[in-house]
């Protein structure tokens, strides 16, 4: 299903329904989202803005679309990674709530270009990216539409990582607001999102029993200190590798053994990446591996396991033992190795993506970050910027509320304390 220019390219506008259902299912989680989106009905605050999206096409997603959309942007909306389009979300997008959306689960490399180049043809004054894909074809393919554009937001670890190495370069041509960063999004969607979606996406495609296993999980920044506390929570020795003394430090007190991957390849039934950096799980890894060890990776791109090297030491690969699971039995020992889907992110590739309650909050601070960058469009320097305090304030206190949580407010004393440096012991 093909439409030239900001039409649509989604796999099956008959998956409509079924996606509307899921979608209105999400909402129902998403309370805070919601309630910014009945705010930008009535002000309208994005009225006319041209705004192109890249991120995963969920059903979270779609309801984020659904606010921006009510506050008047015209979006276009194309896929963050090849493999975490839900097709039915994407129908639904198209058919119910008549949006331009490009993405199709499974798409190969061209198409995904061919997409992201969609978005851009809507020649956007703000863009929203979720890795930074769009950001860097932008700048590479017409860096006079990055120069004119009001603000970018991006969306996670791995964007803010290239964007950062952008400024540094002198090579950055427009102001971005690293959404990530901001505490309601990272210290809950990386940490309980990524947490709850990686299991969940090794537990669809497996259904291993955790308990008593061994994991070993590489990276203990908040992604993967929230996988490896749920996965010690399901029973299993859970291990950690990392490269920062510091971040090492705080694993082995958080009670978790801690050593280099070499070691942990011997005894490890399930190991996952989530570390943002490439060649995390490599060959001299792969040929210490036990018969049927599990490998998965949780961070952005697929290169942190090097697959090519596995695919060079097997002498066998057999796709689809399992849907999403490949099986590559080493030259070496005869042992096997099972690579899961094919080395992208597993929560969103096997499973569902963060549950919405979390994505509440990540899309909140998105939409109202949005909303700021435009109120003040023109005053931001090409560089990239944090997300207003006050914005992750009122997410909070909204998601507390919604949760049914009230909390204390410090007295006019408590405040004078604070403010004042002349009270000593
Ligand atoms: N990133 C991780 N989980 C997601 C979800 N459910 N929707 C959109 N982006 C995501």
């Amino acid at each position: 299903m093909r439409d030239p220019g900001q039409g649509h390219d989604v796999k099956d506008l008959a998956l409509a329904p079924a996606g509307k259902r899921r979608i209105e299912w999400a909402d129902s989680e998403m309370p805070v989202l919601a309630a910014i989106r009945r705010r930008f009905e009535k002000e309208r605050p994005l009225a006319g803005m041209k705004l192109s999206a890249c991120l995963h096409v969920t059903a979270e997603t779609a309801n984020l679309c659904r606010t921006l959309a009510a506050g008047g942007a015209d979006l276009v909306l194309c896929a963050s990674n090849p493999l975490s389009t839900q097709d039915d979300a994407a129908a639904s997008l198209v058919a119910d709530y008549g949006l331009s959306v490009h993405a199709i689960r499974g798409e190969d490399r061209d198409t995904y270009y061919r997409h992201i180049e969609s978005a851009l043809a809507h020649e956007p004054a703000v863009t929203m990216d979720d890795g930074c894909d769009l950001v860097t074809a932008l700048h590479k393919t017409r860096p006079e539409l990055a120069r004119a554009l009001s603000g970018s937001m991006e969306e996670t670890t791995t964007g803010v990582i290239r964007l950062r190495a952008m400024e540094k370069e002198g090579a950055l041509l427009c102001p971005v607001f690293a959404v990530n960063d901001a505490m309601t999004k990272h210290l809950f969607d990386n940490r309980y999102g990524t947490g709850q979606s990686t299991l969940d996406g090794v537990i669809r495609a497996t259904n291993i029993l955790f308990a008593g296993r061994t994991v070993v999980v590489c990276g203990y920044g908040w992604c993967g200190r929230g996988f490896a506390t749920r996965a010690r929570g399901l029973g299993a020795k859970t291990v950690v590798c990392e490269v920062d003394p510091v971040r090492a430090l705080e694993a082995t007190m958080d009670g978790f053994p801690v050593m280099p991957i070499a070691k942990a390849a011997e005894s490890g039934d399930i190991f996952v990446t989530l570390t943002g950096n490439t060649h995390v799980l490599r060959r001299e890894h792969f040929e210490k591996m036990k018969d049927g060890a599990l490998v998965a990776n949780s961070g952005h791109f697929d290169v942190e396991i090097d697959i090519p090297a596995l695919a060079s030491l097997s002498e066998k690969v057999t796709e689809g033992v399992r849907e999403n699971v490949d099986e590559y039995r080493l030259k070496k020992n005869g042992r096997r190795i099972h690579l899961l889907a094919k080395g992208r992110l597993v929560n969103l590739a096997c499973a569902e993506g963060h549950p919405s309650a979390v994505m509440d909050m990540s899309f909140a601070v998105q939409a109202l970050t949005t909303e700021h960058c435009i109120k003040n469009a023109g005053t931001f320097e090409a560089k990239v910027h944090s997300v207003p305090r006050e914005i992750d304030d009122w997410v909070a206190r909204l998601k507390l509320e919604t949760l049914g949580v009230a909390i204390d407010e410090l007295t006019a004393e408590q405040k004078k304390y604070l403010a004042s440096w002349e009270i000593g012991t």
